[in-house]
């Protein structure tokens, strides 16, 4: 296909999804959702799970410790794939939303 057809094409198709809420504003807008891809192993709301609660927990103390697992390479812990599968921004959201809940 002749490239600035493409372009046009592809162009048209994005504008075509900007009616829909897009993926960031959905993020941005809750936290919970966020921190629910730790429920499985930290307990709902971070509360009665397998592994360490999370709930109350002080946010900068958790921000450090998931920036610390991000800096590793993946594979050397369970959480290392975790905390980097989110943005600086989504780890904050989440690490805010877990310490206030009581
Ligand atoms: C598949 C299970 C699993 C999931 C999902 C998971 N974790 Fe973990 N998490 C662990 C395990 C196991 C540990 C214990 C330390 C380790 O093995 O790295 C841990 C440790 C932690 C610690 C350190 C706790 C402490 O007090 O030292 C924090 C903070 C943490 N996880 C936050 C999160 C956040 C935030 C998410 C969601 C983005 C998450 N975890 C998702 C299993 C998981």
């Amino acid at each position: 296909m002749h490239t600035r057809t493409w372009i046009l094409g592809a162009l048209t198709a994005w504008a075509f999804l900007l009616p829909a809420t897009s993926p960031a504003q959905f993020v941005a807008n809750d936290a919970r959702l966020l921190a629910s891809g730790c429920f499985q192993c930290h307990g709902t709301n971070g509360k009665s799970g397998a592994f360490d609660a999370l709930a109350g927990d002080g946010k900068q103390d958790m921000l450090n410790k998931l920036n610390d697992m991000r800096k590793k390479s993946a594979g050397s812990s369970i959480m290392v794939p975790h905390a980097r599968g989110y943005t600086s921004q989504q780890l904050d959201m989440i690490a805010d939303y877990f310490s206030k809940q009581k």
